[in-house]
């Protein structure tokens, strides 16, 4: 797109003036303030700091070998050294015209695609998913979906916690405790029941700790009957996870789980001790990052002192067979901000063990979701939140929304687009503020239908779709290829709406590269805000000839847009509201 040709006219120039400057350290973005004009860099200020040189002598001999007299009739130094450039109306027509064509949608596939795998949701066996999955679940669902729409291959692997000490106390609640039908009603809250009423015994009781020890040595040695109920646990388990992910239209490539990589810990011990990487310490294979002096203070138990291998050396085993099975150029990690360090220790010790590799390591985390009351997002009672029943309040309170809104819809359409809104809503506001950051949980907040939200963008989804549906009243035909030709920006409001057209492949390469889906929330919260300014200044269906021609042009690329970054995000377009 054009950000990417203006980066490449920009690099060949910056070769020019700089031989050594490394072109990736070139890029060129949207403008953040348009009335500087269209897209800018601000490359040329750091590569001229670097050399102690004035940036904005730089900046003017790059622009002396600059050639993008195509693309730019203008291009300034401003300020400190930023270049701003200002599009030709022909450039802007030719790109809108190829989108009519249907020759890109305003991005374009990765010329060389990667292989990604994306690790996220990871929920554990045995207990409810609870709101603090969700973030994990939405933001990795979404980096998988815009990374696809990139070109990308893309393999997502459902990291189940489905091994651990926890299922000793399992096991003995399990022989001991189990209410069959409490089991068929609600199983993993069977199942948390019973993991809670034998951990509170363990406290009181040593025999109680005593007996989880041994199921929890003849699980893990074998013993059909407990392997068995472990099975059986992790079957009941999935079904749930599986329910929730159907709903939110979330799908696994695969799910190994945590229990998938058991036979290979051993090896993975044996040859990080082999070659010195880990060592023994107080009878525990410890790797000691003296070198690191972030990670100095706090070294990584790889195996414990009683044998058994722990998080850590899973992690390491999954990283080893993802390499070796996959071959990803990059691998994300999707989890909430308190396994920082645990990443921090495997990528580390990662390096350690495969210098060569060249593959990126990231851990992509995110704050808490907090209630109103400023505090973890908790139930009144001070349980946790069930995931389901917070889907379904959702869906409950879109109901009513869109009853209210439009009464005189069948109650099965009301319902199907109840179910869009509220899903979308609860992904939105979960994928709209800055991961890292916390943020409170909010109904009215998250289904309003004005500002910055899910229900707001659907909104205006169905209000560009609604001219076409009138369109087809009148029995014309309509042809986006044929209208192509037409398209060339006329009124300021028209031209605004389809430069920030353009911008929705840096978006998403941006999303990508820096794993911020809040980015595409903005710029499609943007996208709907110039589509309003444009359709209250420009009429569309009360024109005639080739003004009507082109805004309705105009209004179908906005609604493909607005459509397919919903659909990177997760979230559904309903025809009407
Ligand atoms: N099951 C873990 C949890 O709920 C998350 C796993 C994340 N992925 C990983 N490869 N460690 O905290």
């Amino acid at each position: 797109m054009l950000h990417r040709l203006l980066e490449s006219r920009l690099q060949a120039a910056v070769a020019a003036v700089l031989p050594d400057a490394d072109p990736a350290l070139v890029r060129v973005r949207p403008c953040p303030e348009p009335r500087f004009g269209d897209y800018q860099s601000n490359a040329l200020m750091s590569l001229a700091k670097a050399r102690g040189q004035n940036p904005r002598t730089l900046a003017a001999a790059v622009v002396g070998k600059l050639d993008v007299h195509d693309l730019s009739h203008l291009v300034e130094v401003a300020g400190p050294g930023f270049l701003n450039f200002h599009l030709r109306p022909e450039a802007l027509a030719a790109a809108l015209q190829a989108a009519a064509r249907g020759e890109h949608l305003f991005f374009r596939p990765a010329s060389v695609p990667r292989t990604v795998v994306v690790d996220f949701s990871s929920p554990n066996v045995a207990k409810p998913m609870h709101v603090g999955h969700i973030r994990s679940t939405i933001l990795g669902d979404c980096l998988a979906r815009v990374l696809r729409l990139l070109g990308h291959r893309v393999i997502t692997d459902n990291h189940l916690g489905d091994w651990g000490t926890q299922f000793g106390k399992l096991i003995v609640g399990w022989k001991r405790h189990r209410d069959d039908a409490a089991l068929a009603r609600d199983p993993v809250g069977e199942m948390e029941r019973l993991y809670r009423l034998v951990n509170q015994a363990c406290e009181r009781d040593p025999a109680v700790l005593e007996a989880a020890r041994q199921e929890l040595v003849k699980l893990q040695q074998g013993d059909p009957e407990n392997r068995a109920i472990w099975q059986r646990m992790l079957e009941l388990s999935r079904e749930q996870f599986d329910a929730i992910y159907r709903r939110l239209g979330v799908r696994f490539d695969h799910t190994l789980g945590e229990s998938f990589y058991n036979p290979r810990l051993r090896a993975v011990v044996e040859e990080l001790v082999a070659r010195g990487i880990a060592r023994e310490s107080d009878g525990a294979q410890v790797v000691f990052f003296e070198e690191d002096p972030e990670l100095k203070a706090h070294p990584a138990i790889i195996q414990k002192s009683d044998g058994a291998a722990n998080y850590a050396t899973t992690d390491l085993a999954t990283l080893a067979h993802r390499l070796e099975t996959w071959h990803p150029d990059e691998i994300i990690y999707v989890t909430d901000a308190r396994q920082q360090l645990h990443f921090k220790q495997i990528f580390a010790i990662f390096r350690r063990w495969h210098p060569e590799a060249r593959i990126v390591l990231a851990h992509v985390w995110f704050g808490s979701i907090l209630g109103p009351d400023g505090k973890p997002f908790k139930t009144r009672a001070g349980d946790t939140i069930k995931l389901a029943d917070l889907l379904d309040e959702a869906e409950e309170r879109a109901f009513r929304l869109v009853t209210e809104k439009n009464p005189a819809l069948p109650e099965a359409e009301r319902r199907a687009i109840a179910r869009q809104v509220g899903l979308g809503a609860v992904k939105y506001q979960d994928l709209l503020p800055n991961r890292q950051s916390d943020y409170v949980f909010d109904w009215d907040k998250m289904l309003a239908l004005s500002g910055n939200t899910a229900p707001y963008l659907q909104y205006a989804h169905t209000r560009i779709r609604s001219i076409f549906r009138k369109l087809a009243e009148t029995g014309e035909s309509w042809d986006l290829r044929a209208a192509a030709p037409l398209l060339q920006p006329a009124d300021p409001a028209e031209r605004t709406l389809a430069r920030h057209l353009l911008y929705f492949g840096h978006t998403l390469e941006a999303v990508a590269t820096e794993y911020r889906p809040n980015y595409l929330c903005n710029y499609l919260y943007e996208l709907a805000g110039h589509f309003s300014d444009f359709y209250e200044a420009c009429p569309v269906l009360r024109e005639t000839g080739a003004t009507r021609t082109r805004r309705l042009a105009l209004c179908e690329l906005t609604a493909r847009v607005l459509q397919t970054g919903l659909h990177a995000l997760g979230i559904e377009t309903p025809e009407r509201m």
